[in-house]
């Protein structure tokens, strides 16, 4: 049975397309193969991450079906992106978007034998979203979320559990994306203004699977590294399962005191000491 998995956060940027390409050809570099499908109407970058120009939607003139793009053997391609040539994103109207999910999650695409589908989404909660997840219903194996560990990415963060526990999700775990910058000499450093959140103590706060850090770099090698270890997690990992009267109070606690008890100095005091030095 396919696994299907929906990689999130209710905040732009944070490399949920980057990570849906990655995971993907990492879980293809097990043996596995693998549909990606980008649904976001506002930004569908998951072929750009992938190296592609826009793929156009084959529609098969019989059953006008979609029959994935190709992107090697073994993993396949399809992204609302080949819609624009079409319309511009801006104009989707929701009712739209309804019906086009639907369609996508029913008998639109023709996906080969598949033993994971990765979907990638938008950073945000509205209608079609929501529609989005009742439409999977059970035949979603979970999500999974890639955040940067910051205390501005943080607040959204708590706002996607919130989305979780209202949707009565199943997460697989966090993934922290852009979690250290490597520089040219090899030093590792805290790439961002703003603080740093150790998303590894809050996963284990709320007893949530934390699934690894990816470093902010270039360098596409060291990236598949870390997925390597990243797919062998999702595919092993207990599952957490969101259900009302079942949310962890930890969760419930960390909601009303905020972040603040797992922001690492690191950020601070690596700024500081770059101003000292200059
Ligand atoms: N680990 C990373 N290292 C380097 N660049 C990254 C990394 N993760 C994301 N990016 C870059 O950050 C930008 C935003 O990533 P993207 O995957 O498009 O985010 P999202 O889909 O969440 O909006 C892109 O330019 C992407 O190449
Ligand atoms: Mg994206």
């Amino acid at each position: 049975m396919t696994q299907t998995l929906v990689i999130s956060a209710l905040k732009g940027g944070t490399g949920k397309s980057t990570t849906t390409a990655n995971l993907g050809r990492a879980l293809r570099r097990r043996g596995y193969r693998v549909g990606l499908l980008d649904v976001d109407a506002t930004a569908p970058t998951l072929h750009k991450a992938l190296g592609l120009d826009i793929p156009p939607w084959e529609k098969k003139t019989a059953h006008e079906t979609i029959i994935p793009t190709v992107v090697e053997d073994g993993l396949y391609l399809v992204t609302l992106a080949g819609l624009f040539s079409e319309k511009p994103a801006v104009l989707w109207k929701e009712p739209e978007l309804v019906e086009t999910m639907h369609a996508l999650v029913t008998d639109l695409i023709e996906w080969p034998e598949i033993d994971y589908l990765l979907i990638d989404s938008p950073p945000n909660s509205s209608g079609y979203m929501q529609m989005l997840f009742e439409f999977l219903g059970k035949s979603l194996t979970g999500v999974v979320l890639v955040f940067q560990p910051t205390d501005i990415a943080a607040a959204d963060l708590l706002r996607s559990f919130d989305f979780m526990v209202a949707k009565e999700l199943t997460l697989i775990g966090l993934i922290a994306n852009q979690a250290y910058c490597v520089a040219p000499n090899g030093e590792w450093f805290w790439p961002y203004l703003s603080p740093q959140v150790d998303l590894q103590s809050f996963c284990a706060e709320v007893k949530v699977n934390y699934l690894g850090a990816i470093p902010l770099t270039p360098n596409q090698e060291y990236i598949n590294e870390r997925f390597d270890g990243i797919a062998e997690k999702i595919r092993t990992v207990k599952p957490t399962v969101f259900r009302p009267g079942k949310i962890d109070m930890a969760f419930r606690k960390i909601k009303r005191k905020g972040l603040t008890g797992m922001i690492k100095k690191v950020g601070i005091e690596y700024a500081k000491r770059q101003s000292n030095s200059s």
